[in-house]
């Protein structure tokens, strides 16, 4: 085994688009890698001092899409350009934005699978940033990423993962086991 030391290189890492709104009411996203389920109904997300914790401080509200093949180079985009140096920022996206109906908080239809989230609790505040702890309000599913029994469809959605390592998009995978069942084989 070779030594590494330490670095921020838990794997898989999600691709988390946080949705906002800016102070004149116009949509902003981020994207995000730090963050996951935090409890039962919870997740927590690792915010730096952006344009979006700035909305966040202003209203508690957000959505969290999960980016895929097809929107990865806005994805991207979103995670490298700040509404605070170019407040057109999200019309190159070409995504296109309704307004959340369980949370003040823009969804952008162009993703499979969106949460509706409300800030419940910050950790550690300073002036970079704090980590957030939100109830999740809601989750909307496209109704064309959904399996014959009306369940999400994970393997359609064509969702992505950042890989820190080489700083790198990979697409997930085909379903390769049954959680909590293909272990019993070794009981
Ligand atoms: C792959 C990737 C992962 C990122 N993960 C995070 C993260 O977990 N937390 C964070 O605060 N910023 C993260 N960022 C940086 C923000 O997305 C970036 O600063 C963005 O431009 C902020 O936009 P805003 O100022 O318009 O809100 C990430 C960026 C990329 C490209």
């Amino acid at each position: 085994m070779k030594n590494f030391g330490q670095k921020s290189w838990m794997l898989p890492q999600p691709v988390l688009i946080i949705g906002t709104y800016n102070a004149d009411g116009t949509p902003n996203a981020m994207n995000a890698a730090w963050g996951g389920q935090w409890d039962a109904r919870e997740i927590m997300i690792s915010m730096g001092a952006h344009a979006t914790t700035e909305n966040l401080d202003r209203c508690p509200d957000f959505t969290v899409a999960f980016a895929t093949k097809h929107t990865m180079v806005a994805a991207d985009y979103v995670g490298i350009v700040s509404a605070k140096d170019d407040p057109e920022k999200m019309q190159k996206t070409g995504w296109t934005a309704t307004k959340a109906k369980h949370a003040n908080a823009p969804v952008f239809t162009d993703f499979p699978m969106t949460l509706e989230c409300r800030i419940v609790k910050k950790i550690d505040v300073s002036e970079e940033g704090y980590y957030i702890v939100a109830e999740i309000l809601n989750i909307l599913v496209d109704e064309s990423y959904l399996d014959a029994e009306g369940r999400p469809d994970v393997d359609r959605m064509g969702l992505i993962t950042y890989n820190p390592i080489n700083h790198a998009y990979h697409a997930l995978g085909q379903q390769v086991g049954k959680a909590f069942v293909d272990g019993k084989a070794l009981k």
